[in-house]
């Protein structure tokens, strides 16, 4: 995602209450954070966040965390959430280092229009590559579920079968999200797509 610099990046960061710094410190410890015993739902790739900021004030009950890699991003994010959510945290982090981070504590990982990584020699890099997925093991809960969507119908294909393969049962997949009855959050790639008449790609995966 190419941002141009913004100029209060690092006060924006700084003074942020709901970006977690050092976020392996709560490892197994997310509860406390939140201070309830709420299902935690995890973004990895939030971009500039419209997705998991709606979602947090749409469903109370549950706990968000958003992971982004970039800091400008989150800045982006930050700046432009309207109000402060008590069940809402954002965590500046590479998806390879989650296992770092948590500990059996996640119930859903959304994973929404992901870098598709089309070269096969980077197959690995796809979010939802057996590497991934292996990751995601130790993240979860014992139920696991997984919500993905994408434009991209070479990624969506390459993750129906590492999914598959991974034991993960396709509960719910549509090729046209906006004419499905699936409930949908948009997030900012989202928008962009429909409006130009992009179909989306929908899976539910769940083990
Ligand atoms: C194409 S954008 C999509 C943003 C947002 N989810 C949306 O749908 O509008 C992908 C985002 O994932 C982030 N990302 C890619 N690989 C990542 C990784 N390994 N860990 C964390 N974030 C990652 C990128 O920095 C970028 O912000």
């Amino acid at each position: 995602m190419r941002l141009r610099n913004l100029k209060n990046k690092d006060v924006l960061l700084e003074e942020c209450s709901y970006l977690i710094h050092e976020p392996w410190e709560y490892k197994g410890k997310w509860h406390e954070v939140f201070q309830n015993c709420q299902p935690i739902h995890l973004e990895i790739g939030m971009g500039k966040g419209d997705f998991i900021y709606e979602m947090a004030l749409k469903n109370p009950d549950i706990n968000f965390i958003g992971i982004e890699k970039y800091s400008g991003v989150l800045a982006r994010a930050i700046k432009k959430y309207p109000q402060y959510l008590p069940n809402l945290r954002i965590v500046c982090l590479d998806a390879l280092k989650l296992e770092q981070v948590f500990a059996r504590e996640i119930t859903t990982i959304y994973l929404n229009f992901s870098d598709p990584w089309p070269k096969r020699r980077n197959q690995d890099r796809r979010l939802t590559s057996e590497v991934f997925l292996h990751v995601y093991d130790s993240l979860f809960q014992e139920k696991k579920q997984i919500i993905m969507k994408t434009d991209n119908l070479g990624l969506f294909a390459s993750s129906i079968v590492s999914l598959s393969k991974h034991g993960y049962i396709l509960e719910e997949i549509s090729f046209d999200l906006e004419h499905s009855l699936i409930p949908n959050v948009l997030t900012e790639y989202e928008k962009k797509f429909r409006s130009m008449g992009i179909k989306i790609n929908y899976l539910k995966a769940v083990l």
